[in-house]
This record gives C-alpha cells, sequence and structure tokens, in this order.
C-alpha cells in the first residue's frame, strides 16, 4: 500500500468530509437564499460537468477490471490494480455520482420539469446507470479481498453497458425527442 494512504486517520477522514459537507450546505443555502440571475445556467453548467466526471471513471472502472483479471492474486501488479479501483471510485466516481444526482435534481426542482416525458425516460437510464455504479463498487470490493470470480470476458461485455445508457441519456437530455 502506498505510505500516503495511511497517514490519514480515520477521525481526521471524517472531520475532512464533515467540513466539505458544511461548506457546500452553506453555499446551498446562500444560494437558495440569494437566487442570483442566472443561476439555473450554472447549474446546469455544474451539473455537466459533474456528468463529465462521472463518466469517465464509469468508462475506465472496468477497462481496470478487464486488466485486473489477467493479474496473478497477490502479485504486485494485482495490489496496484486495488489500489487504482479504489481511488477512482472513492475519490471520483462517487463524489460524481452524488453531486449529478443533486445537481439534477435541483435543476428539475427549479424549472418545475417532473412532468416532461423525456425527463421521466431518462430518470429511468439514469437509475439503470446508477445499478451498474452499485455493481462496479461489489466488484472493486471483490477485487480488493481477491475474490474475484467473474470472466474477462464478462467484464469486456458489462464495460460497454455505461456507455450505452451514456449515449441513451444525453440524446433525452439534449434533444427532448417527446
Ligand atoms: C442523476 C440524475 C439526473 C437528473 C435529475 C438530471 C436532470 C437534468 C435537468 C433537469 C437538466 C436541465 C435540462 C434543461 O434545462 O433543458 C439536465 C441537463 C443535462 N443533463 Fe442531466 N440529469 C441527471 C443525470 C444526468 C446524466 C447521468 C447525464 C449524462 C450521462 C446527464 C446529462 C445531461 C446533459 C448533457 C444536460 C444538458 C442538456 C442541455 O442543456 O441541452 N444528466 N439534467
Amino acid at each position: 500500500m502506498n505510505r500516503s494512504e495511511g497517514t490519514a486517520t480515520p477521525a481526521r477522514r471524517w472531520l475532512g468530509a464533515a467540513l466539505a459537507l458544511a461548506i457546500a450546505a452553506a453555499i446551498v443555502g446562500a444560494l437558495i437564499v440569494w437566487r442570483p440571475s442566472g443561476l439555473y445556467a450554472w447549474l446546469k453548467a455544474l451539473h455537466v460537468i459533474a456528468v463529465i466526471s462521472w463518466m469517465a471513471g464509469m468508462l475506465y472502472l472496468p477497462r481496470l477490471f478487464v486488466y485486473h483479471c489477467e493479474t496473478e492474486a497477490g502479485s504486485r501488479q494485482s495490489e496496484t490494480f486495488k489500489v487504482m479501483e479504489r481511488r477512482l471510485l472513492t475519490v471520483i466516481i462517487n463524489p460524481a455520482m452524488v453531486a449529478t444526482w443533486a445537481l439534477g435534481l435541483w435543476l428539475v426542482w427549479d424549472a418545475g420539469l417532473l412532468g416532461a416525458r423525456w425527463l421521466q425516460a431518462k430518470f429511468v437510464l439514469v437509475l439503470a446507470l446508477s445499478a451498474v455504479h452499485g455493481f462496479f463498487v461489489r466488484c472493486v470490493r471483490d477485487f480488493g479481498a481477491d475474490q474475484n470470480r467473474r470472466s474477462q470476458k464478462f467484464y469486456r461485455l458489462i464495460n460497454e453497458v455505461p456507455t450505452a445508457l451514456m449515449i441513451g441519456i444525453v440524446i433525452l437530455a439534449v434533444v427532448k425527442p417527446f
């Protein structure tokens, strides 16, 4: 394990997370009270940035699983993949998913879009994407415990699912066909 990973104690990590949450809550509260003009466009820009980060991780993580399958449990390469997968998940994918959902729901509420058909269809695809995310969390845990039982072929196939869902979601969000 990398040395820098072990330096922060659990208490410090919790403190850092609590501080980040408090700052985020303060910014959200200030924006709700202040409601500056152009807020919707800013929220949408942040939403798209969060989406790009989430998707970058969701497209890269299954590629790591494909390469991880080729390594021997306990080998140096395997241990390196474990660190890469865990960090990608906890530092990028998980926070980006939370930000995407939070900002997306804020946009829905702000624009009163709940009745829009394209949004309801988008919801279904985003829920499917979130379920795939949950499955990837399980895969990272399995690899982390040297308990992976799935084949490389399986990961090559599942690798295509986030791409297919992303194409559908973006078309619904931008074209709004119904
Ligand atoms: C997590 C739940 C999500 C919700 C509740 C949500 C909701 C929304 C809303 C309300 C808008 C503004 C639409 C408008 O003003 O025209 C929007 C924009 C957008 N969303 Fe999402 N979204 C979510 C996730 C995603 C995901 C996962 C993607 C892509 C993979 C995505 C891609 C986009 C794009 C590209 C836009 C910009 C559309 C445009 O301005 O033309 N969203 N989203």
